[in-house]
């Protein structure tokens, strides 16, 4: 006979509900016991159910709590899955952290979560990349705090925000925010504001490594009186006016792009090159003394602010030219335009960007920087103030960017530029 296997009951139906009789000592004392076991299982059952609901309870409500809190930011479904496996819930409604943008991110997975508050504060098409985390700290170091970022990133593109790493602090970024936007002719080669926000000579440095050919010398950071260049070269008459004489880095690439321009028709020569603090001193005077101190201020630097002490800065003329012509409509200016940043130098003080670098355009002033650094400002358009100010001042602690934003936006390794345009000129050259 094949013996049928017992379909095990249900556990509610296993134990038969039995109370206890009201006088235990009625029965007799096996009756007891089994009521006491089937009483015991009983509540074990009951616990047991209870454990398992208590359970569901405590996973699935909050779980529904939060699924509707992130509703209410503006999440949708597959927003607040993503959220969940990216375990950025609390995150999120804590700080309540909600914008198109960050949902997107987050279910692209593209989030940088240490950069989540921008991510959540951005408005309309602007988005995030290395570029902006490298500004975003940047402006930190400066001491704007992260609301003012935001403001400032919503409102402002890139170009019209570099420019505050060179000014002075600004307390009311909004008041730079609407000058930015009230001015309609302004692009990343031309850049004018109604307000002032640079106090010219008034919180100054020493610059950050005299020793360095890439180092920033302008109203802000300045050469001791005693800063002499290494191996200061006297220049051949072939390249420069009588006894003018460049820092040894500098001298060979000023032959070389003198050379590259005699190739191609043009030629030029430095008038003046280096000039220690006393010839600045005396230079500036004779400035303020003929036009007066704004005016002098305009076009050359106080003694110890000035590029020509490093003995990496030009200015130039054109030879066998109309000596009618302003500079800036010499063939050699069109050249060294196009060509300066292959031989390391560049256009230090460019037409538009006075209000940046101080100064007026002088399409006759060049400075050495190395081939890197000249080809990365002539393609990103920056002033030397505001590439330095980016990409080469040594970090404050603590406000370094990570390695991978830093690797990402290192100038050196991006790709080549492409080929240049002749910039447009106007103003007359001033011997400076
Ligand atoms: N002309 C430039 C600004 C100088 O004096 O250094
Ligand atoms: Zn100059």
């Amino acid at each position: 006979m094949t013996q049928k296997k017992r379909k095990k009951k249900p556990i509610w139906k296993r134990y038969k509900l039995v109370w206890p009789a009201k006088n235990e000592n009625a029965g007799s004392g096996q009756t007891r016991r089994v009521v006491r076991r089937k009483l015991r299982l009983r509540k074990e059952a009951i616990y047991a159910l209870l454990g398992i609901v208590a359970l569901l309870c405590l996973i699935f409500i909050p779980r529904a709590v939060q699924s509707n809190n992130l509703k209410k930011l503006g999440y949708k479904k597959p927003e607040i899955q993503a959220i969940r496996e990216q375990k950025l819930a609390k995150t999120v409604l804590d700080n309540q952290y909600y914008s198109p943008y960050l949902a997107s991110s987050i279910v692209n997975k593209t989030l940088r979560t240490d950069y989540i508050k921008f991510y959540a504060g951005m408005r309309g098409d602007r988005t995030l990349s290395n570029d902006e985390f490298l500004l975003i700290q940047r402006l930190r170091e400066k001491g704007y705090e992260d609301t003012q970022i935001i403001n400032l990133l919503v409102n402002l593109k890139n170009w019209e925000i570099t420019p505050l790493l060179v000014f002075d602090y600004q307390y009311n970024e909004q008041y730079y925010i609407d000058d930015c936007k009230s001015q309609t002719g302004n692009s990343p080669t031309n850049f004018e504001l109604s307000g002032s926000y640079f106090t010219p000579y008034l919180d100054t440095h020493p610059v950050d490594d005299p020793d360095s050919i890439e180092k920033l010398v302008n109203k802000t950071y300045y050469l001791s009186e005693d800063f002499v260049p290494e191996q200061l070269t006297g220049l051949s008459n072939l390249y420069a006016a009588e006894g003018r004489e460049l820092a040894g880095l500098a001298a060979d690439p000023f032959k070389a792009m003198c050379e590259g321009g005699r190739s191609a028709g043009v030629t030029f020569y430095t008038t003046s090159a280096y000039r220690d603090y006393a010839s600045q001193e005396t230079v500036y005077n004779s400035y303020v003394t003929a036009r007066g101190e704004d005016y002098a201020n305009t076009y050359s630097a106080k003694a110890g602010f000035s590029e020509h002490q490093t003995g990496l800065a030009v200015d130039v003329a054109a030879t066998n030219e109309d000596d009618k012509k302003e500079f800036k409509d010499t063939n050699a200016f069109r050249w060294l335009s196009m060509n300066c940043m292959n031989y390391g130098w560049i256009l230090r003080f460019p037409e538009g960007k006075a209000l940046i670098t101080g100064y007026d355009y002088e399409p006759w002033h060049y400075r050495y920087v190395g081939i890197d650094v000249a080809k990365a400002v002539y393609e990103k358009n920056l002033t030397y103030d505001e590439f330095y100010m980016l990409y080469l001042k040594p970090w404050e602690e603590g406000y370094k960017p990570a390695d991978d934003i830093l690797k990402a936006t290192d100038f050196r390794t991006a790709a080549e530029p492409e080929a240049a345009e002749t910039p447009k000129a106007e103003e007359s050259p001033k011997a400076s």
